[in-house]
């Protein structure tokens, strides 16, 4: 037998007994690693005659070839084994541990829907403290020092002056400081007003705020696109009213009323928002804010929206108190999975 030979039986019956990977790399190196004896002989192969070569050099790559696919072969043998006995130490049927499967929150979903809605039609999320100062939540929203709001009565304050924003207008404010106009953005969060908690009425609510800012922006303006909005939210049957109504910040300044049959089967007229032309006054407040004239009201124009999302919730999924979305009943949420 040529040596050869004998090197690639040696070879196959060193692999046959290995038993493991490590065992198997040891093999490996031993015959294929760079100082192993198949390497050895690639070199030896130079020193041969020519009349030698052709032979020698088949049985060295018969050799190869063989054990190559001998190394593999064990290779995924013994991978196979070792799974298995790892697999052999879970008990199959055992029934696994159940994943409780959550749901969004009616509001949530009420604030996704809408929003949703709101990014089709070019708004872009804006964003602001819940703690604020006076002149975000009042003085630019030209309320005077002896409107009502400001008082304790009305109004959670901090000992150091600041308070908890009453409304979500205090945004629009925040955001034209901080870019120049043509803006379009929406602003959904919490307010709080200092306020007994009854069934229609919760210290903390939730709302959308809309502003608009662009040249020659009107009612008409308003009007469309809030239709468009509850529209989308409600069924195309909805009807919208628009009755006149007074916000410091805002004149003309309306009430949005909706009628559809998704609410209450359609008999009666609901208030959904606040809205209205931005006051002159509010732009004259943000270009001192900012230090300059970004805001000519000559030139710009706009109108500004807010949104109670707990009463369109309300309405919406018919939920006869306010008190439920904050209580965490899983009798309450799990009609909303
Ligand atoms: C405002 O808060 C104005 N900032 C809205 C606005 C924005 C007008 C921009 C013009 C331009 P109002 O106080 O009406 O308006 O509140 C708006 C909505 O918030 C109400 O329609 C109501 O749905 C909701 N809301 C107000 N107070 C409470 C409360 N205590 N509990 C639950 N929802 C409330």
């Amino acid at each position: 037998m040529h040596p050869l030979e004998q090197l690639r039986e040696d070879a196959l019956r060193d692999i046959e007994a290995a038993r493991d990977a490590k065992s198997l790399e040891s093999v490996r190196v031993k015959y294929l690693g760079k100082t192993g004896s198949i390497s050895e002989w690639g070199e030896q192969m130079k020193t041969l005659g020519k009349e030698e070569r052709p032979a020698v050099g088949k049985l060295l790559n018969q050799a190869r070839t063989a054990i190559t696919a001998a190394l593999e072969q064990c290779g995924e043998k013994v991978r196979a084994e070792s799974e298995s006995e790892a697999l052999s130490t879970i008990d199959l049927s055992l029934p696994g541990t159940p994943h409780e499967i959550g749901a969004l929150h009616p509001l949530t979903q009420m604030w996704q829907r809408s929003i949703e809605i709101f990014r089709r039609m070019g708004f872009a999320l804006a964003d602001g403290p819940d703690i604020e100062d006076e002149w975000h939540c009042f003085d630019a929203l030209n309320t005077p020092p002896e409107h009502p709001a400001r008082t304790e009565q009305d109004t959670f304050y901090l000992a150091d002056g600041r308070l908890l924003r009453t409304h979500t207008s205090t945004v629009q404010i925040r955001t034209m400081e901080s870019v120049p106009p043509p803006i379009r953005v929406i602003a959904p969060g919490a307010a709080y007003r200092n306020e007994e908690l009854n069934a229609t009425h919760s210290p903390q609510f939730h709302q959308i705020e809309g502003l608009y800012v662009d040249e020659n922006v009107s009612v008409a303006d308003l009007k469309g696109e809030l239709e468009f909005f509850m529209r989308e939210l409600f069924g195309l049957d909805t009807e919208v009213q628009f009755r006149p109504h007074f916000f410091p910040f805002t004149e003309p300044s309306l009430e949005v009323y909706v009628r559809s049959k998704a609410l209450k089967g359609g008999e009666q007229w609901i208030e959904v928002a606040g809205c209205g032309i931005v006051h002159p006054a509010v732009f004259e407040a943000v270009n001192k804010g900012r230090g300059d004239d970004a805001y000519d009201p000559e030139r710009w124009s706009g109108y500004a929206f807010g949104l109670g999302m707990d009463r369109l919730a309300m309405i919406l999924f018919d939920i006869p108190d306010i008190r439920l979305f904050a209580q965490n009943d899983l009798r309450f949420l799990r009609q909303f999975a």
